[in-house]
């Protein structure tokens, strides 16, 4: 008997089988095929991580769908070995007439320092060690207790009866007391002078080199966090070679400086900022600024040039008659004339693609990018790695309310509408953005003030009253 073959066989069924065979065939391919295309799709577009997590990981991949996939270093778990590269600076110094006994400060101190595990080289005076150490337990902190006063640090010395006179001279400022003022300036020379000395102090045992320098206010974390590497190394570095690439390689990472904004201002504002001149003074005196005071910094040599910057300008203002008593006004003055040497995170940015192109639901208390926390310290989530943000991502979606929209729970009411959950958004070239906010034409002003050897001024200030 003769073998019949496979393919004479298949022949021989019945057309609806045949027919049925076929339609299969089909269907089967189409699916393949679609999978693959995705599959390359992804891999090319979506870069590595995601991809990872689309095919390692897709239930969660599937629960927390925008965020999820917008986040390529979320998927990964991050060495911290390079955490020793940053270092954190600030400064404690109570005012005389605060409202508050010092023990107040305690809690709000330990939700920064009895967590995070960074470096933190800390000015305060003698009095106040004590609350620091305690704070901070054993982490790795330097206190530096030679100045008891803003005033004794040598940018500063001498000025004290001048910023006296100032405080009253410009009661719109709103400024409470002139210490204050003095604790604001003395900021770009903490943080200049911390990561110089702190190879000297235990700190910079074992061959330490600091990468980058952060200036935090002593007060900027006012609840409990999961940030403990934080500024997080690799995620920074990162963050300054994207500055670097938007730029258009024209910058070096080290020239770059981070300082935060909350908010561009409306139309009026940006005209006063667009025919800013440096010879008016410090940047939008007195208005919403740009530029947040609570946090800055960089490489090294960007944070030195930043401090030569910053003193030399407001040498220059103060004997002019300025009001320089809010910190944040000589920044946004700063980042008018030198644009090119800036990066920030701007929450609120209303062209942000994270905002743009995902759907955050409405909700009183959420940011444009979702339930983020209090906006103003928007940035500490931006500088954390990817697992840290998630940790605080679940703890702001546990504290809103409503809509109530994640599919995993069951309720696929308003899933629609997509999730709550704080998105990151993009690092902008603070160049580019004053581009875009003045219009193309827009050119910088000219810095015609500066010089690194600007005196500090005499007694005999003639005001500029406005
Ligand atoms: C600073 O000026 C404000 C506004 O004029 C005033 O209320 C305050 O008492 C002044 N502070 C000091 C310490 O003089
Ligand atoms: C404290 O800081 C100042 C300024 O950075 C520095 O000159 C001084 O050496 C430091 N003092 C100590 C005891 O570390
Ligand atoms: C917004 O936040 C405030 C204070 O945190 C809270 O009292 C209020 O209930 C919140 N509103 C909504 C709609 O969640």
């Amino acid at each position: 008997m003769a073998q019949i073959s496979l393919g004479s066989r298949i022949l021989q069924l019945p057309r609806t089988v045949k027919v049925a065979f076929a339609l299969f065939f089909v269907v089967v391919s189409l699916f393949l095929l679609s999978t693959a295309s995705w599959d390359t799709y992804s891999r090319f577009t979506l870069g590595e991580h995601q991809h990872d997590l689309a095919l390692g990981n897709a239930q969660s991949a599937y629960t927390e769908p925008a965020y999820a996939a917008a986040q390529p270093s979320d998927a990964k778990p991050i060495s911290h070995h390079d955490q020793s590269k940053v270092l954190v600076v600030s400064a404690f110094f109570p005012l005389p007439q605060s409202n508050h006994p010092i023990s107040d400060y305690e809690t709000w101190f330990s939700y920064f320092l009895s967590n995070l595990k960074t470096d933190v080289y800390f000015y305060a005076p003698p009095d106040v060690v004590p609350l620091i150490k305690k704070v901070r337990g054993d982490l790795p902190i330097y206190i530096n207790s030679s100045y008891s006063s803003p005033f004794d640090i040598p940018p500063l010395e001498g000025l004290e009866d001048i910023y006296i006179e100032m405080n009253h001279t410009f009661p719109e400022k709103k400024v409470h007391h002139h210490k204050m003022s003095g604790i604001w300036n003395a900021k770009a020379f903490f943080l200049d002078e911390a990561w110089k000395h702190a190879y000297d102090t235990p700190l910079g045992r074992g061959g330490k080199h600091y990468e980058y320098v952060f200036w935090s206010d002593a007060g900027a974390m006012r609840e409990p966090n999961a940030y403990e590497n934080w500024p997080e190394y690799n995620r920074v570095d990162t963050l300054w070679e994207e500055g670097r690439k938007l730029s258009g390689y024209m910058m070096q990472k080290d020239e770059l400086f981070f300082i935060p904004i909350i908010e561009m201002g409306d139309w009026a504002y940006r005209k006063n900022g667009m025919n800013w001149k440096d010879t008016n003074g410090p940047g939008n005196p007195g208005q919403v600024p740009w530029s947040e005071g609570s946090f800055l910094g960089g490489p090294p040599y960007a944070v030195t040039w930043f401090r030569q910057v910053f003193y030399s300008y407001h040498n220059a203002w103060l004997a002019r008659g300025h009001f320089v008593g809010i910190d944040q006004d000589l920044f946004s003055g700063i980042m008018l004339l030198y644009p090119h040497r800036f990066i920030t995170s701007w929450i609120s940015d209303p062209v942000a693609p994270a905002h743009l192109y995902t759907s955050v639901p409405e909700g009183d208390n959420l940011s444009r990018l979702g339930a983020c926390g209090a906006q103003w310290y928007y940035y500490e989530w931006f500088l954390s790695d990817g697992e840290t943000r998630d940790k605080m991502r679940d703890r702001w979606l546990g504290q809103i309310q409503e809509p109530e929209n994640r599919i995993a729970e069951g309720n696929w009411d308003g899933w629609w509408k997509g999730s709550n959950a704080c998105r990151l958004t993009n690092l902008l070239w603070v160049k580019k953005l004053f581009e875009r906010e003045f219009g193309e034409t827009w050119v910088p002003p000219q810095a015609t003030l500066v010089n690194f050897e600007n005196p500090k001024p005499k007694d005999d200030i003639k005001w500029v009253l406005s």
